[in-house]
Protein backbone atom coordinates (compact mmCIF):
# COMPACT_ATOMS: atom_id res chain seq x y z
CA UNK A 1 0.00 0.00 0.00
CA UNK A 2 2.60 2.12 0.58
CA UNK A 3 3.57 2.79 -3.02
CA UNK A 4 0.09 4.02 -4.03
CA UNK A 5 0.40 6.69 -0.64
CA UNK A 6 4.44 7.69 -1.92
CA UNK A 7 2.76 8.61 -5.70
CA UNK A 8 1.03 11.25 -4.09
CA UNK A 9 4.56 12.84 -3.15
CA UNK A 10 6.10 12.74 -6.53
CA UNK A 11 7.60 16.06 -7.68
CA UNK A 12 5.08 17.45 -10.47
CA UNK A 13 6.70 19.30 -13.64
CA UNK A 14 4.80 22.55 -12.28
CA UNK A 15 7.13 22.48 -9.43
CA UNK A 16 9.81 23.65 -11.92
CA UNK A 17 11.04 27.65 -11.39
CA UNK A 18 12.40 28.93 -14.31
CA UNK A 19 12.66 26.31 -17.26
CA UNK A 20 13.36 29.10 -19.54
CA UNK A 21 16.55 28.19 -22.04
CA UNK A 22 16.79 24.69 -19.78
CA UNK A 23 17.55 21.53 -21.37
CA UNK A 24 14.63 18.74 -19.96
CA UNK A 25 15.24 15.63 -20.74
CA UNK A 26 11.68 13.60 -21.29
CA UNK A 27 11.34 10.13 -20.83
CA UNK A 28 8.28 9.00 -23.06
CA UNK A 29 7.06 5.19 -23.69
CA UNK A 30 6.67 5.68 -27.56
CA UNK A 31 6.67 1.83 -27.69
CA UNK A 32 2.96 2.09 -30.51
CA UNK A 33 1.99 -0.40 -32.76
CA UNK A 34 3.09 0.44 -36.50
CA UNK A 35 2.00 -1.13 -39.58
CA UNK A 36 3.22 -0.54 -42.67
CA UNK A 37 5.63 2.57 -41.37
CA UNK A 38 2.05 4.18 -40.13
CA UNK A 39 1.04 4.54 -36.36
CA UNK A 40 -2.08 2.41 -35.91
CA UNK A 41 -2.29 3.62 -32.30
CA UNK A 42 -1.48 7.13 -31.07
CA UNK A 43 -2.79 6.47 -27.89
CA UNK A 44 0.71 7.00 -25.94
CA UNK A 45 1.80 9.54 -28.14
CA UNK A 46 -1.09 11.95 -27.22
CA UNK A 47 -0.68 11.38 -23.54
CA UNK A 48 2.34 13.14 -23.21
CA UNK A 49 1.64 15.96 -25.61
CA UNK A 50 0.12 18.35 -22.89
CA UNK A 51 3.83 17.76 -20.64
CA UNK A 52 5.80 18.46 -24.04
CA UNK A 53 3.48 21.64 -24.64
CA UNK A 54 3.59 23.27 -21.18
CA UNK A 55 7.79 22.82 -20.97
CA UNK A 56 7.40 24.43 -24.24
CA UNK A 57 5.00 26.95 -23.07
CA UNK A 58 7.39 27.61 -20.88
CA UNK A 59 10.71 28.17 -22.82
CA UNK A 60 12.36 24.34 -22.26
CA UNK A 61 14.49 22.92 -24.86
CA UNK A 62 12.92 19.47 -24.99
CA UNK A 63 14.85 16.37 -25.90
CA UNK A 64 13.12 12.77 -25.77
CA UNK A 65 13.82 9.96 -24.72
CA UNK A 66 11.82 6.79 -25.78
CA UNK A 67 12.32 2.94 -26.69
CA UNK A 68 10.83 1.11 -29.20
CA UNK A 69 10.03 -2.64 -29.09
CA UNK A 70 12.91 -5.39 -27.88
CA UNK A 71 15.78 -4.63 -30.01
CA UNK A 72 18.09 -6.11 -27.20
CA UNK A 73 21.24 -3.82 -27.69
CA UNK A 74 21.09 -3.55 -31.24
CA UNK A 75 20.52 -1.08 -33.86
CA UNK A 76 17.63 -2.41 -35.77
CA UNK A 77 16.29 0.16 -38.76
CA UNK A 78 12.85 -1.50 -38.06
CA UNK A 79 12.81 -0.32 -34.57
CA UNK A 80 13.82 3.46 -35.30
CA UNK A 81 11.81 6.69 -33.75
CA UNK A 82 12.45 8.27 -36.84
CA UNK A 83 8.66 7.46 -37.92
CA UNK A 84 7.60 8.34 -34.80
CA UNK A 85 8.99 11.73 -34.83
CA UNK A 86 8.03 12.64 -38.28
CA UNK A 87 3.98 11.53 -36.74
CA UNK A 88 4.73 13.65 -33.75
CA UNK A 89 5.78 16.56 -35.98
CA UNK A 90 2.39 16.33 -37.63
CA UNK A 91 0.51 15.88 -34.38
CA UNK A 92 2.27 18.97 -33.03
CA UNK A 93 2.08 21.07 -36.11
CA UNK A 94 5.42 21.76 -35.74
CA UNK A 95 8.97 20.61 -36.35
CA UNK A 96 9.95 17.72 -34.63
CA UNK A 97 14.17 17.17 -34.24
CA UNK A 98 15.52 13.51 -35.05
CA UNK A 99 18.80 12.25 -34.95
CA UNK A 100 20.04 8.61 -35.21
CA UNK A 101 21.99 8.47 -32.22
CA UNK A 102 21.29 7.96 -28.23
CA UNK A 103 24.49 9.42 -27.69
CA UNK A 104 28.15 10.65 -28.26
CA UNK A 105 28.97 13.56 -30.64
CA UNK A 106 25.89 13.69 -32.86
CA UNK A 107 23.61 13.50 -30.18
CA UNK A 108 25.29 16.25 -28.44
CA UNK A 109 25.96 18.31 -31.43
CA UNK A 110 22.05 18.19 -32.02
CA UNK A 111 21.11 18.99 -28.60
CA UNK A 112 23.64 21.74 -28.14
CA UNK A 113 22.16 23.32 -31.25
CA UNK A 114 18.48 23.54 -29.92
CA UNK A 115 17.19 26.46 -29.15
CA UNK A 116 14.20 27.80 -26.41
CA UNK A 117 10.72 26.04 -27.80
CA UNK A 118 12.64 23.07 -29.84
CA UNK A 119 11.68 19.25 -30.03
CA UNK A 120 14.48 16.79 -30.49
CA UNK A 121 14.12 13.21 -30.31
CA UNK A 122 16.83 10.81 -29.60
CA UNK A 123 17.28 7.69 -31.05
CA UNK A 124 15.31 4.14 -29.34
CA UNK A 125 17.51 3.85 -26.15
CA UNK A 126 17.32 -0.30 -26.36
CA UNK A 127 19.76 0.27 -28.96
CA UNK A 128 22.34 0.39 -26.14
CA UNK A 129 23.23 -2.52 -24.11
CA UNK A 130 23.66 -0.57 -21.39
CA UNK A 131 19.62 0.95 -21.41
CA UNK A 132 18.73 -2.23 -20.10
CA UNK A 133 18.81 -3.27 -16.11
CA UNK A 134 20.65 0.52 -15.82
CA UNK A 135 24.46 -0.65 -16.38
CA UNK A 136 27.43 1.01 -17.46
CA UNK A 137 27.41 4.33 -17.80
CA UNK A 138 24.77 5.19 -20.20
CA UNK A 139 22.71 7.44 -17.88
CA UNK A 140 25.71 8.81 -16.62
CA UNK A 141 26.45 10.29 -20.13
CA UNK A 142 22.43 10.98 -20.90
CA UNK A 143 22.32 12.82 -18.16
CA UNK A 144 25.28 15.07 -19.03
CA UNK A 145 23.31 16.20 -21.95
CA UNK A 146 20.22 17.60 -19.85
CA UNK A 147 19.50 20.27 -16.88
CA UNK A 148 16.62 17.71 -16.06
CA UNK A 149 14.80 14.91 -16.24
CA UNK A 150 11.06 14.34 -16.70
CA UNK A 151 9.51 10.75 -16.77
CA UNK A 152 6.61 10.88 -18.59
CA UNK A 153 6.28 7.41 -19.83
CA UNK A 154 3.96 5.66 -16.83
CA UNK A 155 4.02 2.53 -19.41
CA UNK A 156 7.75 1.54 -18.70
CA UNK A 157 8.28 2.59 -15.04
CA UNK A 158 8.25 -0.89 -14.14
CA UNK A 159 11.71 -1.26 -16.00
CA UNK A 160 14.72 -0.07 -14.24
CA UNK A 161 16.89 0.65 -17.13
CA UNK A 162 19.55 3.72 -17.73
CA UNK A 163 17.00 6.10 -18.92
CA UNK A 164 13.83 5.21 -16.45
CA UNK A 165 15.75 5.22 -13.04
CA UNK A 166 19.78 5.68 -13.54
CA UNK A 167 19.54 8.90 -15.39
CA UNK A 168 16.97 10.62 -12.09
CA UNK A 169 20.07 9.62 -10.01
CA UNK A 170 22.26 12.31 -11.58
CA UNK A 171 19.71 15.43 -12.37
CA UNK A 172 16.60 16.76 -10.98
CA UNK A 173 13.99 14.21 -11.66
CA UNK A 174 10.06 15.35 -11.98
CA UNK A 175 6.91 13.20 -12.87
CA UNK A 176 4.67 14.52 -16.34
CA UNK A 177 1.39 15.50 -16.21
CA UNK A 178 0.06 12.04 -17.32
CA UNK A 179 2.14 9.96 -15.45
CA UNK A 180 0.42 11.93 -12.30
CA UNK A 181 -3.03 11.54 -13.87
CA UNK A 182 -1.81 7.76 -14.30
CA UNK A 183 -0.66 7.22 -10.55
CA UNK A 184 -4.06 9.15 -8.96
CA UNK A 185 -6.39 6.93 -11.61
CA UNK A 186 -5.74 3.34 -10.72
CA UNK A 187 -4.56 4.16 -7.07
CA UNK A 188 -8.56 4.96 -6.92
CA UNK A 189 -9.60 1.81 -8.82
CA UNK A 190 -7.49 0.20 -6.28
CA UNK A 191 -8.76 1.68 -3.31
CA UNK A 192 -12.70 1.68 -4.82
CA UNK A 193 -12.96 -1.34 -6.68
CA UNK A 194 -15.79 -2.86 -6.12
CA UNK A 195 -16.33 -6.96 -5.98
CA UNK A 196 -16.67 -9.22 -8.20
CA UNK A 197 -12.97 -8.47 -9.35
CA UNK A 198 -12.48 -9.71 -12.68
CA UNK A 199 -9.10 -9.66 -14.44
CA UNK A 200 -8.71 -10.84 -18.16
CA UNK A 201 -5.02 -11.07 -19.36
CA UNK A 202 -3.48 -12.23 -22.45
CA UNK A 203 -0.39 -10.91 -24.60
CA UNK A 204 2.93 -11.81 -25.24
CA UNK A 205 4.69 -10.90 -22.22
CA UNK A 206 5.02 -14.03 -19.62
CA UNK A 207 7.97 -13.32 -17.78
CA UNK A 208 5.89 -9.70 -16.84
CA UNK A 209 2.37 -10.90 -16.26
CA UNK A 210 3.08 -13.87 -14.39
CA UNK A 211 4.73 -13.01 -11.09
CA UNK A 212 1.74 -9.79 -10.95
CA UNK A 213 -0.64 -12.34 -11.87
CA UNK A 214 -0.08 -14.56 -8.74
CA UNK A 215 -0.36 -11.16 -6.41
CA UNK A 216 -3.34 -10.12 -8.10
CA UNK A 217 -4.89 -13.47 -7.30
CA UNK A 218 -5.47 -12.84 -3.51
CA UNK A 219 -7.52 -9.18 -5.11
CA UNK A 220 -9.69 -10.84 -8.13
CA UNK A 221 -12.55 -13.38 -8.19
CA UNK A 222 -11.83 -14.39 -11.46
CA UNK A 223 -8.41 -14.18 -13.90
CA UNK A 224 -9.59 -15.00 -17.34
CA UNK A 225 -6.19 -15.89 -19.40
CA UNK A 226 -5.37 -15.89 -23.18
CA UNK A 227 -2.30 -15.56 -25.57
CA UNK A 228 0.79 -16.82 -24.47
CA UNK A 229 -0.13 -17.36 -20.90
CA UNK A 230 -2.51 -19.95 -22.15
CA UNK A 231 0.09 -21.46 -24.48
CA UNK A 232 2.55 -21.86 -22.05
CA UNK A 233 0.19 -22.90 -19.26
CA UNK A 234 -1.41 -25.67 -21.67
CA UNK A 235 2.20 -26.84 -22.82
CA UNK A 236 3.40 -27.52 -18.80
CA UNK A 237 0.71 -30.03 -18.63
CA UNK A 238 1.41 -31.74 -21.39
CA UNK A 239 -0.48 -30.72 -24.35
CA UNK A 240 1.37 -30.47 -27.74
CA UNK A 241 1.20 -26.62 -28.92
CA UNK A 242 2.92 -26.78 -32.24
CA UNK A 243 4.79 -23.72 -33.10
CA UNK A 244 2.74 -21.34 -30.29
CA UNK A 245 4.22 -18.72 -28.66
CA UNK A 246 5.37 -20.58 -25.31
CA UNK A 247 7.78 -19.27 -22.41
CA UNK A 248 10.19 -22.24 -22.30
CA UNK A 249 12.06 -21.04 -19.21
CA UNK A 250 8.50 -20.54 -17.73
CA UNK A 251 6.81 -24.02 -17.52
CA UNK A 252 7.15 -24.85 -14.10
CA UNK A 253 5.96 -21.07 -12.75
CA UNK A 254 2.88 -20.85 -15.35
CA UNK A 255 1.75 -24.18 -14.00
CA UNK A 256 2.03 -22.88 -10.95
CA UNK A 257 0.52 -19.68 -11.14
CA UNK A 258 -2.26 -20.67 -13.47
CA UNK A 259 -3.45 -24.26 -12.24
CA UNK A 260 -5.70 -21.86 -9.46
CA UNK A 261 -9.20 -22.51 -9.50
CA UNK A 262 -9.88 -18.70 -10.15
CA UNK A 263 -7.98 -18.98 -13.44
CA UNK A 264 -10.31 -19.46 -15.93
CA UNK A 265 -8.60 -20.85 -19.24
CA UNK A 266 -10.23 -21.20 -22.92
CA UNK A 267 -12.00 -24.35 -23.65
CA UNK A 268 -11.64 -24.52 -27.19
CA UNK A 269 -9.33 -22.65 -29.50
CA UNK A 270 -8.28 -21.91 -33.28
CA UNK A 271 -5.49 -23.56 -34.39
CA UNK A 272 -3.74 -22.10 -37.71
CA UNK A 273 -0.39 -20.82 -39.82
CA UNK A 274 0.26 -17.27 -39.04
CA UNK A 275 -1.19 -16.10 -42.31
CA UNK A 276 -4.68 -17.35 -41.14
CA UNK A 277 -4.77 -19.26 -44.67
CA UNK A 278 -5.52 -22.39 -43.08
CA UNK A 279 -7.14 -22.53 -39.67
CA UNK A 280 -9.83 -24.63 -37.71
CA UNK A 281 -11.52 -24.41 -34.47
CA UNK A 282 -10.47 -27.17 -31.50
CA UNK A 283 -12.56 -28.15 -28.94
CA UNK A 284 -10.07 -28.60 -25.86
CA UNK A 285 -9.79 -32.32 -24.70
CA UNK A 286 -9.36 -33.15 -20.62
CA UNK A 287 -6.58 -35.07 -21.14
CA UNK A 288 -3.25 -33.63 -22.75
CA UNK A 289 -2.83 -34.07 -26.00
CA UNK A 290 -1.53 -32.77 -29.56
CA UNK A 291 -4.32 -29.82 -29.97
CA UNK A 292 -1.54 -28.48 -33.45
CA UNK A 293 -0.15 -30.35 -35.91
CA UNK A 294 3.75 -29.77 -36.04
CA UNK A 295 3.13 -26.38 -37.76
CA UNK A 296 0.18 -24.74 -36.26
CA UNK A 297 0.35 -22.62 -33.75
CA UNK A 298 -2.83 -21.20 -31.31
CA UNK A 299 -3.88 -18.04 -32.61
CA UNK A 300 -6.99 -16.92 -30.94
CA UNK A 301 -9.72 -18.31 -28.38
CA UNK A 302 -12.96 -20.37 -29.56
CA UNK A 303 -16.54 -19.18 -29.47
CA UNK A 304 -17.29 -21.56 -26.42
CA UNK A 305 -14.35 -19.67 -24.59
CA UNK A 306 -16.06 -16.19 -25.69
CA UNK A 307 -19.17 -17.19 -24.12
CA UNK A 308 -17.81 -18.43 -20.98
CA UNK A 309 -15.52 -15.48 -20.46
CA UNK A 310 -18.76 -12.81 -21.44
CA UNK A 311 -20.58 -14.86 -18.06
CA UNK A 312 -18.04 -14.02 -16.36
CA UNK A 313 -17.09 -10.25 -17.52
CA UNK A 314 -21.20 -9.71 -17.14
CA UNK A 315 -21.19 -10.33 -13.98
CA UNK A 316 -18.00 -8.30 -12.54
CA UNK A 317 -18.43 -4.99 -11.11
CA UNK A 318 -14.96 -4.32 -11.58
CA UNK A 319 -13.17 -4.98 -14.83
CA UNK A 320 -9.72 -4.87 -16.07
CA UNK A 321 -8.10 -5.68 -19.38
CA UNK A 322 -4.34 -5.80 -20.57
CA UNK A 323 -2.91 -8.22 -23.40
CA UNK A 324 -4.54 -8.93 -26.59
CA UNK A 325 -6.01 -12.71 -26.27
CA UNK A 326 -5.20 -13.79 -29.75
CA UNK A 327 -3.10 -12.57 -32.92
CA UNK A 328 -5.75 -9.47 -33.39
CA UNK A 329 -4.66 -7.72 -36.04
CA UNK A 330 -4.89 -10.95 -38.38
CA UNK A 331 -7.97 -12.19 -39.98
CA UNK A 332 -9.34 -14.60 -38.69
CA UNK A 333 -7.67 -14.73 -35.25
CA UNK A 334 -8.97 -11.13 -34.46
CA UNK A 335 -12.26 -12.72 -33.16
CA UNK A 336 -11.37 -13.50 -29.54
CA UNK A 337 -9.72 -10.02 -28.86
CA UNK A 338 -12.57 -8.11 -30.41
CA UNK A 339 -15.34 -9.79 -28.76
CA UNK A 340 -13.49 -9.16 -25.21
CA UNK A 341 -13.39 -4.98 -26.19
CA UNK A 342 -16.72 -5.13 -27.18
CA UNK A 343 -18.07 -7.08 -23.86
CA UNK A 344 -15.49 -5.19 -21.73
CA UNK A 345 -16.75 -1.88 -22.87
CA UNK A 346 -20.65 -3.04 -23.05
CA UNK A 347 -19.98 -3.22 -19.39
CA UNK A 348 -18.04 -0.48 -18.53
CA UNK A 349 -19.42 3.11 -17.55
CA UNK A 350 -22.11 2.18 -15.22
CA UNK A 351 -22.53 -1.37 -14.62
CA UNK A 352 -18.55 -1.66 -13.54
CA UNK A 353 -15.69 0.09 -13.85
CA UNK A 354 -13.89 -0.80 -16.69
CA UNK A 355 -10.02 -0.23 -16.53
CA UNK A 356 -7.86 -0.84 -20.21
CA UNK A 357 -4.47 -0.77 -20.13
CA UNK A 358 -1.02 -1.36 -22.71
CA UNK A 359 -0.17 -0.33 -26.03
CA UNK A 360 -1.24 -3.33 -28.28
CA UNK A 361 -4.66 -3.91 -26.03
CA UNK A 362 -5.47 -0.47 -26.57
CA UNK A 363 -5.12 -0.57 -30.19
CA UNK A 364 -7.34 -3.33 -29.89
CA UNK A 365 -10.44 -0.87 -28.41
CA UNK A 366 -9.30 0.98 -31.15
CA UNK A 367 -10.16 -1.18 -33.94
CA UNK A 368 -13.04 -2.38 -32.45
CA UNK A 369 -14.31 1.65 -31.83
CA UNK A 370 -14.52 0.90 -28.22
CA UNK A 371 -12.07 3.02 -27.26
CA UNK A 372 -14.24 5.66 -25.67
CA UNK A 373 -16.92 3.30 -23.88
CA UNK A 374 -14.20 2.37 -21.08
CA UNK A 375 -13.97 4.36 -17.79
CA UNK A 376 -10.10 4.41 -17.57
CA UNK A 377 -7.76 3.70 -20.23
CA UNK A 378 -4.12 2.98 -19.07
CA UNK A 379 -1.08 3.81 -21.81
CA UNK A 380 0.54 0.93 -19.15
CA UNK A 381 0.20 -2.82 -20.21
CA UNK A 382 2.67 -4.41 -17.42
CA UNK A 383 3.38 -1.29 -15.52
CA UNK A 384 -0.32 -0.42 -14.91
CA UNK A 385 -0.30 -4.34 -13.71
CA UNK A 386 2.37 -4.16 -11.24
CA UNK A 387 0.93 -0.95 -10.03
CA UNK A 388 -2.39 -2.93 -9.33
CA UNK A 389 -0.12 -5.80 -7.81
CA UNK A 390 1.06 -3.47 -5.49
CA UNK A 391 4.60 -4.24 -6.34
CA UNK A 392 7.59 -1.04 -6.51
CA UNK A 393 7.69 0.51 -9.68
CA UNK A 394 11.58 1.77 -10.05
CA UNK A 395 10.72 4.29 -12.72
CA UNK A 396 8.20 5.81 -10.08
CA UNK A 397 10.17 5.28 -6.76
CA UNK A 398 12.87 7.53 -7.98
CA UNK A 399 10.83 10.58 -8.37
C1 LIG B 1 4.92 -1.80 -23.00
O1 LIG B 1 4.56 -1.83 -24.18
O2 LIG B 1 4.32 -2.43 -22.09
C2 LIG B 1 6.04 -0.89 -22.61
O3 LIG B 1 6.48 -0.13 -23.70
C3 LIG B 1 7.18 -1.67 -21.99
O4 LIG B 1 7.72 -2.57 -22.93
P1 LIG B 1 8.60 -3.82 -22.45
O5 LIG B 1 7.68 -4.84 -21.87
O6 LIG B 1 9.29 -4.30 -23.71
O7 LIG B 1 9.57 -3.32 -21.41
Amino acid sequence: MLHYMCSFFMKSIKRIKNLSGKHVMVRVDFNVPVEKGKVTDDTRILAALPTIEYLLSKGAKVILLSHRGRPEGKKKKALSLEPIAKYLSHLMGRKVKFVNSLVGNKAYEAITALHSGQVLMLENTRFHKEEKGNKGNLAGKLAAMTDIFVQEGFAVTHRADASTVGIAKHVPAYAGLHLQQEVKSITHIVEHGKKPFVLVVGGAKVATKLPVIKKLSARCDHILIGGALFNTYLKSIGYGVGVSLVEKDLLSDAQKALKKKKVIKPIDVIVGDAEGKNFRHVILEKSPYRVCKRNEAIYDIGPETIYLYSRYIKQAQTIIWNGAIGLYEKQPYSFGTLSMARLIASCSRGKAFGLVGGGETIDALHRAHMLEYIDYVSTGGGAMLTFLAGEDLPGLHVL
